[in-house]
């Protein structure tokens, strides 16, 4: 038929690593948000990015931007991420003290926010909240927004049209996108090339994800913003200036909205079972009451407990649901072939709880990753950060973020349910991952401990 396109659902574990594993090479980014992310690399300037390109491009941009995903670079973060954690428990001291109930996703938000912008663009985060602070904040954040809207509205039915009658898209997303979040994408472009003209000018730049990302490009540093982009004749490994914002703008997009929905439903499931949020107070004080000093950081890495509680939230409500590619050859699996120009959906929030990997799977049980489970679990079935080539590159970061923000909490305060509580939550789909639809209302009362902090 006219434009229609053939869609497959893939849930076998093997045959997902046929396609993201051997075959990533005729693979490209797929499904309903493809256009428009398309939308706002064009808007933003940029050719191509890492989410949206295939092949070798895609291979160079990754190779040019794996420096940042190095666990060396999560040290780096570390204490900005600290003092983003500091800030966090100050207004959860004051939530605390006033016994009233929280949404607790709200400030996950912002924290994610603030520790995204100043690990992405060493922008300061102090003090600020989202919707204040530095241009490149509210811009980013406006931005978000309005991506949302659009997302959530109309135009979310309009894209999966799309996503059926490619030959309409051309024409269709320039319309609607251009009436939507157009001022938006134009005043990011603005504001984050500044910061890179800025950025040029100091003589000791502060280490953040831009940096890196500027040094990684190898992009020259004089005159404006430049525009070379990767795959140009011979200098494939060189990302433009406009690329590099637009990079670190998508990591920020990435990150933030999925680092905060993960947070938030760690906290719900702590509050629901009260014995697993005991005993990840009691492995977090027994690390507290060591003498020895330690960052947050560091101890953050030494808590196996708190790890299994998260991975195992991951698995019952992973941030990013599906993982979509487009197939740009025809694919020979063993038993199938996927035909060129198929948009392939891998659900991993429905492989995460196939009862046949995973018995009783509506079941919250951190006991499934210990570390002889672990050991036990085959591949493809556990992937809420992706699995093969494009697997996440802010995993590390996340995982980082997400244990320094809970150990700093729940050292001193616990998660409690409230009649507001809504059990179960309802999710929403946004831009970047499923977030609770009516946030994760709770109330955080304070601990009698009587461990000594020594961090
Ligand atoms: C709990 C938090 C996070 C979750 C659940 C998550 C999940 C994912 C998933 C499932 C993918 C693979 C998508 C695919 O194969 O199509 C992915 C890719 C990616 N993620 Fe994350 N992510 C998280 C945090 C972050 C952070 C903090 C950053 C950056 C600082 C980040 C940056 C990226 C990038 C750049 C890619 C694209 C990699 C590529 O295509 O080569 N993510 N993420």
């Amino acid at each position: 038929m006219w434009g229609v396109k053939f869609n497959v659902v893939v849930c076998d574990r093997l045959l997902i690593e046929e396609i993201l594993i051997h075959n990533n090479d005729n693979l490209g980014s797929g499904g309903p948000y493809t256009a428009w992310n398309r939308l706002i690399l064009d808007s933003l300037g940029a050719t191509n990015s890492l989410r949206l390109a295939s092949g070798t491009q895609w291979r160079s941009c990754r190779e040019a931007l794996s420096p940042v995903s190095m666990p060396l670079n999560t040290r780096q973060m570390a204490p900005v991420v600290s003092e983003g954690c500091t800030r966090l428990v100050h207004k959860i001291a004051k939530v605390a003290e006033s016994q009233t109930t929280v949404d607790v996703h709200k400030l996950y938000v912002d924290f994610t926010m603030e520790t995204i912008v100043a690990s992405a663009f060493g922008e300061s985060a102090e003090g600020q909240s989202v919707g204040e602070g530095s241009e490149l904040l509210v811009a980013t954040n406006d931005f978000i927004a309005k991506f949302n809207d659009c997302m959530s509205s109309s135009a979310e039915e309009l894209t999966v049209f799309l996503s059926h009658f490619p030959l309409a898209r051309p024409l269709l997303v320039r319309l609607a996108g251009r009436l939507a979040v157009t001022r938006a994408h134009r005043h990011l472009k603005e504001a984050g090339c500044r910061l890179v003209e800025a950025r040029k000018a100091l003589a000791s730049p502060p280490q953040d994800i831009l940096q890196l990302l500027l040094e990684t490009s190898l992009s020259s540093y004089n005159g404006e913003c430049n525009t070379a982009a990767a795959g140009d004749d011979d200098e494939e490994e060189k990302l433009s200036d406009q690329q590099v914002v637009c990079q670190a703008i998508e990591f920020l997009i990435s990150g933030q909205e999925t680092t905060a929905a993960g947070l938030a439903s760690v906290s719900y499931q702590l509050a629901v079972n009260t014995r697993v949020q005991d005993r990840v107070q009691e492995e977090i004080d027994a690390l507290f009451n060591k003498r020895t000093k330690k960052s947050l950081y560091d101890a953050s890495l030494r808590l196996p407990y708190l790890d299994s509680v998260i991975q195992e939230t991951l698995r019952l409500r992973p941030p990013t649901p599906m993982i979509i590619r487009h197939c740009e050859a025809d694919i020979e699996l063993e038993r199938h072939t996927l035909p060129k120009g198929a948009d392939v959906y891998i659900p991993t929030f429905l492989v995460h709880k196939s009862p046949d990997l995973w018995p009783q799977p509506y079941r919250f049980d951190p006991g499934r990753f210990s570390n002889e489970e672990r050991m036990k679990r085959e591949a493809m079935t556990h992937m809420p950060f992706g699995a093969g080539p494009h697997v996440c590159l802010g995993a590390k970061f996340a995982l980082a973020q997400m244990k320094m923000a809970l150990v700093s909490i729940l050292h001193h305060y616990t998660f409690v349910l409230s009649p507001k509580t809504e059990v179960p939550l309802r999710i929403a789909h946004s831009a970047a991952a499923d977030v609770p639809l009516n946030g994760v209302v709770l109330l955080i009362l304070p601990r009698n401990t009587t461990a000594t902090p020594t961090l």
